[in-house]
């Protein structure tokens, strides 16, 4: 099985994903704009052979390159695993012959309006949305849709350039800071707890789901520095309280006509137990949330991934033991990392729980933490019961501090 695959060392999970399909068998023909000798040891390893392009972003340069590269050799699969590459996996698939999903889907997934009509079609509780590319139509949307309200890119992640708006003056300060952003979506503002459903999913089955709570929700903690974000894979996925979502994942996978790979959908719930659709892409959630699932199942879901991709189904076992914690940290100060206090108590009081530490030593450079969830580092930590996981991980918020200059 020869697998052709966009951006094998980029960002710092993706190499699991090659390793698990050089795991299963599978020669990776990785694709990426890094130069070999700076991709991760875990890509080198387990790819087969590796092609650095100029930008993945050039779309045409980079299918003329790859068929050229390859010279007649068939692919079996193409797959990307990131936002911005679904579309241009969809193209070489296209362009190689390749079976799996087609451009037209896959712009589905990235463009929110189209995903929506599709969702409004199949009968599924989207926000009410509109699609705007003038500042008239920003304004007008407004009107029809009613205050509060979200204004955010159509193909946008990471919440960047997203705003909520809760009167007018604040429409303007939208309008501002969407100006660059060609097509957006004014959508109404859904109050209420956000949650995530990922699946494995094989022939537009469902194989297995994970549920992340987002503590607190992405916009908030994208503009608040000063917040520890948390996303807790949950252990209990089947609590009453989760169905709405579940059933609204199953749903919105059908009407999109998914076949194979992750997905990661996110989901509102409203206080009086209403379920919302927020959006969905045809990859794996990021921040290192494949590796929650991992620590809550005791399996592999890098290797899961790839049974599926290459042999239509999972073969490990796996039971849900654990909720997960990982909480983000953003350090005080600007520059580099100079300290980092309060984690030899919490190793103390709880080091048996947590199972990965991830934090930038002292003397690296602060990351930026509007550009990536991941910020200064992370704590990942798991125990059965949710009430004791969301104690710790609260903790961690409050306790464990890094100092930059
Ligand atoms: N209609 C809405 N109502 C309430 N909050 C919203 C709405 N749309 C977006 N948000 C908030 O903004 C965040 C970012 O929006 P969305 O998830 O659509 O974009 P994204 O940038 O693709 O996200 P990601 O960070 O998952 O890549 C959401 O997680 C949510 O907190
Ligand atoms: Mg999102």
């Amino acid at each position: 099985m020869d697998v052709l695959f966009l951006s094998p060392g980029f960002p710092s999970e993706i190499p699991e994903f090659v390793r698990g399909l050089s795991t299963v068998g599978a020669r990776v023909w990785g694709v990426g704009a890094e130069p070999v000798g700076t991709l991760p040891q875990t890509a080198r390893r387990h790819l087969h052979a590796y092609l650095q392009v100029p930008s993945l972003l050039d779309e045409l340069d980079t299918v003329a390159r790859i068929r050229r590269w390859l010279g007649g050799r068939q692919m079996d699969r193409v797959e990307a695993l990131t936002e911005y590459q679904v579309v241009l996996a969809a193209r070489l698939r296209e362009a190689l012959g390749v079976s799996g999903m087609s451009v037209d889907q896959a712009e589905t997934f990235r463009d929110k309006e189209k995903m929506k009509q599709v969702l409004d079609r199949a009968g599924i509780r989207t926000p009410r949305h509109m699609r705007a590319t003038t500042v008239g139509e920003v304004r007008d949307a407004a009107e029809r849709i009613g205050y509060p309200l979200i204004v955010k890119p159509i193909d946008g992640a990471g919440s960047a350039h997203t705003f909520r708006c809760n009167d007018g003056k604040e429409l303007e300060v939208a309008i501002a800071g969407t100006r660059q952003v060609p097509h957006v979506s004014v959508e109404e503002f859904v109050d209420g707890e956000e949650f995530t459903f990922d699946t494995l999913t094989s022939k537009g089955q469902i194989q297995y789901h994970n549920i992340a709570w987002y503590r607190p929700r992405p916009l908030i903690a994208r503009t608040n520095e000063w917040i520890s974000p948390q996303v807790i894979a949950l252990r209990d996925v089947t609590q009453p309280h989760l169905a709405g979502g579940v059933a609204m994942g199953q749903k919105v996978i059908d009407a999109l006509g998914f076949q194979d790979g992750f997905t990661h959908m996110e989901w509102y719930r409203k206080a009086n137990g209403e379920v919302v659709f927020g959006e969905i892409g045809a990859r794996p959630p990021g921040a290192r949330q494949v590796d929650q699932m991992n620590y809550a199942c005791d399996f592999d879901s890098f290797v899961g991934w790839a049974e599926i991709v290459c042999a239509g189904r999972m073969t490990q076992p796996w039971q849900r033991t654990y909720n997960v914690a990982t909480v983000f940290k953003r350090a005080h100060g600007q520059g580099r990392i100079v300290a980092i206090a309060g984690l030899a108590g919490l190793r103390r009081d709880f080091g048996q729980h947590i199972v990965w530490e991830n934090l930038l030593p002292v003397g690296a450079q602060r990351r930026n933490w509007l550009q990536t969830l991941l910020s200064d580092g992370f704590l990942v930590l798991r125990h059965p019961e949710l009430a004791k996981t969301v104690e710790m991980a609260d903790r961690i918020g409050r306790e464990l501090k890094l100092y930059a200059r």
